[in-house]
């Protein structure tokens, strides 16, 4: 059946009647079974529902499309893509755009990190990433190095190394022993030092002195790597204190242990840079990367790599791949094409540049939320905001999950929940005014949530 709306043509019922076979990721399936909540098409700042409301995306989808929905370049060159290339071989052989693709993220990225390695999801990236890290360990002769340090309150993707070195409860409690040799820096949170701090609080630098204990406990020589997000995204926007990022790189250059760098939400401008790297002045030894690079279009990730890696990694006989390591879809010709194109777009609009200028304006009018009702604390930093509200009763994740249900619902807004935390990250295309509606929606949200 044809249906019109908006005046985009949704080629589907957007009523299916047997919601049963589908088994939804990180999702109250029961609930959402109740009332769904249906998105059937996107343009702009805005989502289509199927019971034919405009609704506001305080969270461009999930940290995504940074440039706004159905941007009209990008749509093109996926278009001209699939016409031209449905598919390359991945292993083996190549298509061209990959390569210009490659250079053009190197050009980006700070410092020598300058190869990449295609993926397709930020779950792929980092277990991509680690594994490059143990290989290059391995290659130099030091293959006792094969602990990954992590961090409590980190995400970094639901494959088996990044659940490990991942640390949300949730996330981690059904699945057993995950892999063996991980341990987890404290988070960097602390409410009663932190409330209400615009960007980077002041307080918790000290935290990366942790990693020396760590050293002390296992001794360097048996550690690989530490990861961590510059900013602890899905767990409800964690700014890093002043100072810590820049202290823990040089604890870990110290001891020969690499920095993985997991930018999956705050590369492509959310920070007001291309990679959050930059806004510390520091370079990693890797950085994974997905989400925006399609402006959330096509799958695809990544992870960039210095020229010393890599160069330990190309050895043994020229006719053997040099990392058994890969993906069907890695560097997929629609993907490509997608992330050259909202390069263009991120590069066109200065859209970085835009979320630098925007981010003390943007700052102000969510902590202009601190006496709504529930609130117990925000975080903004770049154009991401963490708002806290207070637990109910009924236990954790009960009252953000009737805000996010009401917000949706009753406020036409769209915006990410995770447990209690609401987290805006709406797209850099957003002006003063569209960022007031979003926190008027709120607002008005919380006056009524129970
Ligand atoms: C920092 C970080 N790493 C990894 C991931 C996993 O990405 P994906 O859901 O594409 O596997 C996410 C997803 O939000 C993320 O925020």
């Amino acid at each position: 059946m044809l249906i019109k709306r908006f005046g985009i043509v949704v080629t589907q019922d957007p009523h299916p009647n047997d919601l049963a076979s589908y088994w939804m990721p990180f999702t109250a399936n029961r609930a959402f079974a109740q009332r769904p909540r249906m998105i059937v098409g996107a343009q702009g700042l805005y989502y289509f529902s199927a019971d034919g409301r405009k609704v506001l995306d305080a969270t461009s989808g999930l940290y995504c499309v940074n440039a706004g929905h159905c941007n009209r370049h990008i749509v093109e060159a996926i278009k001209r893509a699939a016409e031209t290339l449905d598919y390359a071989p991945a292993f083996q052989f190549a298509h061209p755009q990959s390569f210009e693709l490659a250079s053009r993220l190197s050009m980006l990225a700070p410092g020598d990190l300058d190869h990449v390695f295609f993926a397709n999801s930020g779950s792929e990236a980092v277990d991509t990433a680690m594994k490059i890290a143990l290989a290059y360990h391995r290659a130099r002769g030091q293959g006792t190095r094969t602990r990954f340090i992590g961090r409590e309150r980190g995400y970094h993707g639901v494959g088996f190394g990044g659940m490990a070195v991942g640390g949300i409860p949730g996330n981690r409690k059904a699945f057993g022993q995950q892999l063996p040799g991980v341990d987890h820096l404290r988070a960097t949170y602390d409410r009663g030092q932190q409330a209400f701090s615009l960007g980077e609080p002041e307080w918790g630098a000290e935290l990366a002195d942790e990693l020396e204990r760590l050293v002390a406990l296992h001794d360097a020589t048996n550690i690989a790597a530490v990861i961590v997000e510059p900013v602890a995204g899905s767990t409800g926007c964690l700014p890093p204190p002043k100072g810590y990022l820049e202290k823990l790189c040089g604890i870990a250059r110290k001891h020969g242990i690499l920095v993985i760098f997991d930018e999956v939400i705050t590369a492509f401008g959310r920070l007001g840079h291309a990679f959050a790297a930059e806004r510390y002045g520091l370079v990693p030894d890797l950085i994974t990367f997905a989400k925006g690079l399609t402006n959330g279009s096509v799958p695809m990730s990544g992870v960039l790599v210095t020229g010393a890696i890599h160069g330990a990694l190309m050895e043994g006989p020229e006719h053997l791949p040099e990392f058994y390591h890969g993906y069907t879809y890695s560097a997929h010709p629609l993907a490509t094409a997608a992330a050259m194109a909202t390069l263009d777009v991120y590069r066109d609009g200065a859209l970085f540049d835009r979320a630098k200028q925007m981010e003390r304006d943007f700052g102000e009018i969510f902590l202009a939320l601190r006496d709504a009702p529930h609130v117990a604390d925000i975080r903004p930093i770049g154009m991401i905001c963490g708002i806290d509200l207070v637990a109910a009763d009924e236990g954790i994740g009960k009252r953000g999950f009737e805000a996010m249900k009401k917000a949706f619902h009753e406020q036409d807004l769209y915006v990410r929940v995770a447990a209690d935390t609401l987290v805006v990250a709406p797209p850099l295309i957003s002006t003063l005014d569209d960022l007031r509606e979003i926190a008027s929606r709120l607002q008005l949200m919380l006056k009524d949530l129970v």
